[in-house]
């Protein structure tokens, strides 16, 4: 083998799956290191010697002789493989993949965590966009006992300084359908689209990974046994060179990723039954208010109101009551946590968005119902009602009383 293949790891095959053991090296004998970073790389021919450069001054600062840095290029056309395996005799601490027969960022980030001999594994983009010294904050926080860190652009001291508005509003409105499907998983992080982020080996150790696309923490938070969860805040900065690799396909893939792991991970694991008991008791609840309101308004007895305006104020009055009964008692350990009266009406409204959408749906369904399978509005009306009610618990539960668990 030629004195400059040798400077290349061997790319590992088959399953991604981290083994709880950390590989020997050569050069280190039994040493098991604090730190692996794996820097994903596609097209940074003109960044990564700058990334090595200034993580390496970082982390001897901080860690020095402790850590690894694990550059896995997906034979990029600009050749950053082979920029970054020059650097290795001056980087020591520099170990560089070149993967010629598969392709991906969250795959590549796995096949660099296999050959790590690290206890804490990490990834950061080899572009610079992730600031480095958030590293150090990382480093703390797993050092505190945290099995997961995460750099979050939505927290205190987060953001992103150039995105469009079109990528901003993309990349929340993903995050919203993710909570939606998978809430379990996203619900836990305030960034769960970050790409920068430390998890302890051991926490996913053995768990086959299926990841699909950019978001690797989707994968480590659905797969691995993660307890306590840190955040840093951080703000994505713009690129110096080379462009985002982002397309279209990311998202399509990001859709594929959420399905896969809904499917796989237990639809009833963690499903909070009490809450949605005492859910099903407040709608209960608004059913007599709507029912009575119904009544009152549209009955041939009493103001005999057109059906439609009677059912729309008797479904507003139903969701003031059961707002009231579930900020008060259902979501009572949430809500304490968010007294302001900001937070409390901004909770009232995304409730009413959802439940005004919920009553768009239960007037669709009563009509359908009413003027084509159950001729008795009552009925009808139950019916809708039951539909809504399914609608209205799942998503409020996902948007409008949520708690990131982070420390
Ligand atoms: N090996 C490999 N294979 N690396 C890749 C691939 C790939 O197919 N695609 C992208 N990369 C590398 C890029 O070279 C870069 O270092 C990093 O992964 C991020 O890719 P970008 O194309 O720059 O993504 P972005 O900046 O738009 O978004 C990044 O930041 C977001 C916020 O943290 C990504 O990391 C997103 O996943 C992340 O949500
Ligand atoms: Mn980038």
């Amino acid at each position: 083998m030629s004195e400059e293949s040798n400077l290349l790891l061997p790319v590992p095959t088959g399953q991604l799956q981290v083994s709880e053991y950390h590989p020997r090296s050569v050069n280190t004998g039994d040493k098991v290191i604090r730190l692996s970073l794996v820097i994903p790389t596609y097209k940074e021919r003109n960044n990564i010697q700058n990334v090595i450069r200034i993580l390496s001054l970082l982390l001897d600062e901080s860690i020095p002789g402790d850590y690894e840095l694990i550059v896995v290029d997906d034979d990029s056309p600009d050749c950053t493989w082979e920029v970054a395996r020059s650097l290795v005799t001056e980087y020591p601490q520099l170990r560089v993949m070149r993967r010629q027969q598969e392709r991906g960022l969250s795959s590549a980030v796995i096949r660099g965590w296999q050959v790590a001999r690290g206890e804490i594994l990490a990834v950061i983009d080899g572009d610079l966009q992730h600031p480095p010294e958030v590293l150090t904050q990382l480093l703390r926080a797993m050092e505190q006992g945290a099995d997961l860190a995460v750099a979050s652009r939505h927290i205190e001291g987060g953001g992103v300084s150039s995105w469009s508005v079109v990528r901003r509003f993309l990349s929340r409105g993903a995050q919203v359908l993710g909570l939606i499907i998978l809430p379990g998983v996203l619900g836990r992080v305030s960034d769960p689209m970050s790409g920068y982020f430390m998890v302890r080996r051991t926490c996913i150790a053995g768990a086959a990974l299926h990841p699909v696309g950019y978001k690797i923490l989707l994968e480590v938070i659905g797969r691995g046994k993660v307890r306590d969860i840190a955040e840093v805040g951080y703000v994505f900065c713009e690129r110096t060179a080379g462009e985002s690799k982002v397309t279209w396909k990311q998202y399509v893939d990001y859709l594929r990723h959420l399905l896969r792991l809904r499917l796989s991970t237990s639809p009833l694991r963690g499903f909070p039954f009490v809450r949605f008991f005492r859910f099903g008791l407040v709608g209960l609840s608004g059913v007599f208010v709507d029912m009575t309101v119904l009544y009152l308004l549209s009955d041939p007895t009493t103001l005999a109101l057109p059906l439609t305006r009677s059912k729309i104020i008797a479904g507003e009055i139903a969701i003031f009551n059961n707002f009231l009964w579930n900020d008060a008692w259902t979501f009572a350990d949430v809500s304490m946590q968010q007294q302001e009266w900001r937070q409390r009406l901004k909770r009232f409204l995304k409730f009413n968005i959802i439940c005004l959408a919920g009553l768009v749906l239960n007037v669709l369904v009563l009509n359908l119902v009413y003027n084509f399978l159950i001729p008795n509005r009552y009925v009808a009306n139950l019916i809708a009602i039951a539909i809504a009610t399914v609608w209205n618990f799942w998503v409020n539960l996902k948007l409008s009383w949520r708690v990131t668990q982070v420390k």
